[in-house]
């Protein structure tokens, strides 16, 4: 246990520039004094202490700002800079080396049962104000920008940013980002006239040449238009311009 505290406060030292001295981590820290509670919370929980574990883990909530449900599980050198409004779900996993700021939430979507909290891998940075929803899993060494909202799989050593969470950063090489050009926007009503535009030329095309052909062998039966072709829909069928007049858009 004793290996465990000094452990714990040699991570504070490591991870915050701003930590002087040893007794001024034990004295500022909240967010560490969450996870030293967190502890004794998570041995009650798993000893059938549930309702009294619960009940604790609301005064330490009360004392810290930091609410962490004593059923999740957390690994070693676990730091929580700040504390105040971080709120960790009762599946969530969490392995060791991870970072989280102030205001982070590890939550369910609302709509799972069982296992409905993320699981961060080792060495995983959520950053101020995060939220990370769902049974994902936040891959080893990944982290997720101060304010993103992540409900998808984060793959081991990416960077994640904004609402929904992207990927930015991936294996440290850029990922393109999202054109955000809206007046650049493809327009799919004029792509499919297109489409079609180029179909009726190539048919157009086909067909002027079987005729062709059909006059060279002295048949031009085979391509005469029917004696009333208008009648069925009340359009002229004698135009060859029409089709492409029509559909000229450009
Ligand atoms: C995401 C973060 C970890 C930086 O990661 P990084 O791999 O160094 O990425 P970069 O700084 O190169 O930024 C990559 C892109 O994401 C953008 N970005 C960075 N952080 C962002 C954020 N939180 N939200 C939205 N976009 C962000 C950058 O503007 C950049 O966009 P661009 O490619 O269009 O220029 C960092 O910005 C962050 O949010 N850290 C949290 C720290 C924190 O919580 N501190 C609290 C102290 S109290």
């Amino acid at each position: 246990m004793f290996t465990l505290i000094a452990e714990d406060i040699r991570t504070v030292k490591e991870r915050d520039p701003a930590a002087m001295s040893t007794l001024s981590v034990l004295l500022n820290y909240p967010g560490l004094h969450a996870i030293w509670w967190h502890r004794v919370n998570h041995w009650l929980w798993k000893h059938g202490r549930r309702g009294f574990s619960r009940w604790l883990s609301q005064e330490v909530r009360f004392m810290t700002g930091v609410e962490i449900h004593p059923g999740a599980t957390v690994g070693r050198r676990f730091f929580i800079d700040h504390g105040m409004g971080v709120v960790i779900g009762e599946t969530s996993v969490i392995k060791d080396d991870v970072t989280i700021y102030q205001g982070v939430t590890l939550g369910g979507t609302g709509k799972e049962r069982g296992k409905r909290h993320p699981t961060l891998e080792d060495c995983v940075v959520v950053g101020v104000g995060a939220a990370v929803l769902g049974d994902i899993t936040v891959g080893a060494g990944s982290r997720v920008g101060g304010g993103a909202v992540v409900v998808r799989e984060v793959p081991p050593n990416c960077t994640v940013v904004g609402i929904p969470g992207r990927v930015v950063v991936r294996e440290g090489e850029r990922v393109e980002a999202v054109d955000l050009h809206h007046e650049d926007l493809p327009d799919p009503v004029i792509e499919m006239f297109q489409v079609i535009q180029r179909r009726v030329d190539r048919l157009e095309a086909r067909l002027a040449q079987d005729e062709g052909w059909a006059r060279e062998q002295g048949d031009s039966s085979l391509f005469a238009a029917p004696e009333d072709s208008s009648s069925d829909f009340g359009v002229s069928s004698s135009s060859d311009d029409g089709a492409s007049a029509s559909c000229d858009i450009g």
